[in-house]
């Protein structure tokens, strides 16, 4: 099975957890784990599988100025880094250029902050909901990993995304 697991990462969170779901798909998927900077005008006829993530921003996918002010934030605070091309084109340009895609099943995740989802949102379910419309079919719930105040991975959320990709590629294989 060929798997691509696009992300969307200011400050790396969202990328380690793509990094993460694609190791846990294990030897039997040829995985590419690639930022949604590098995908923009990549045909997907080739791939059955399509997994995409960002961080939640203002309860949702980011924006451009959601990005902006995530890297105002970087630029004040010594232990955040920007991630390359932090500031570009997120998931929801990608996703809203993307044409009709037929039989391609995918599944949406995200990071947000770790607090109960009614106060943070996620970005997750646009992405889902921007996939189903593109006519991807959806083999897994949204999922989302948690970050902590200081925007670190929480404990253990390393190890659940790589779960997560493991059941994601399990239900793609019985669709
Ligand atoms: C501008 C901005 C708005 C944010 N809004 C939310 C939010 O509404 N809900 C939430 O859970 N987290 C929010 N966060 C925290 C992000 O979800 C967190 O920084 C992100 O998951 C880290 O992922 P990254 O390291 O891949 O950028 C926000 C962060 C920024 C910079």
């Amino acid at each position: 099975m060929r798997v691509l697991v696009v992300y969307e990462s200011m400050f790396g969170n969202t990328h380690t957890v793509a990094e993460r779901i694609g190791a846990g798909m294990g030897a039997g998927a040829d995985v590419s784990v690639l930022r949604v900077g590098e995908v923009f005008g990549r045909e997907l006829d080739d791939v059955d599988l399509v997994v995409v993530g960002g961080p939640t921003h203002v309860h949702g996918m980011s924006r451009t100025m959601t990005r902006a002010s995530a890297a105002e934030q970087a630029a004040k605070d010594v232990e955040l880094d920007l991630e390359p091309d932090a500031e570009g084109p997120g998931a929801r340009e990608w996703l809203d250029g993307l044409g009709h895609v037929d039989g391609v099943r995918a599944a949406a995740f995200d990071t947000r902050a770790d607090a109960p989802e009614i106060i943070t949102g996620h970005a997750s379910h646009g992405i889902a909901k921007r996939l189903r419309k593109h006519g991807f079919e959806l083999v897994a719930e949204p999922e989302s990993f948690l970050v902590d105040k200081q925007n670190h991975l929480v404990d253990g959320e390393d190890v659940r995304a790589a779960e997560w990709g493991e059941a994601v590629a399990a239900a793609a294989t019985m669709v």
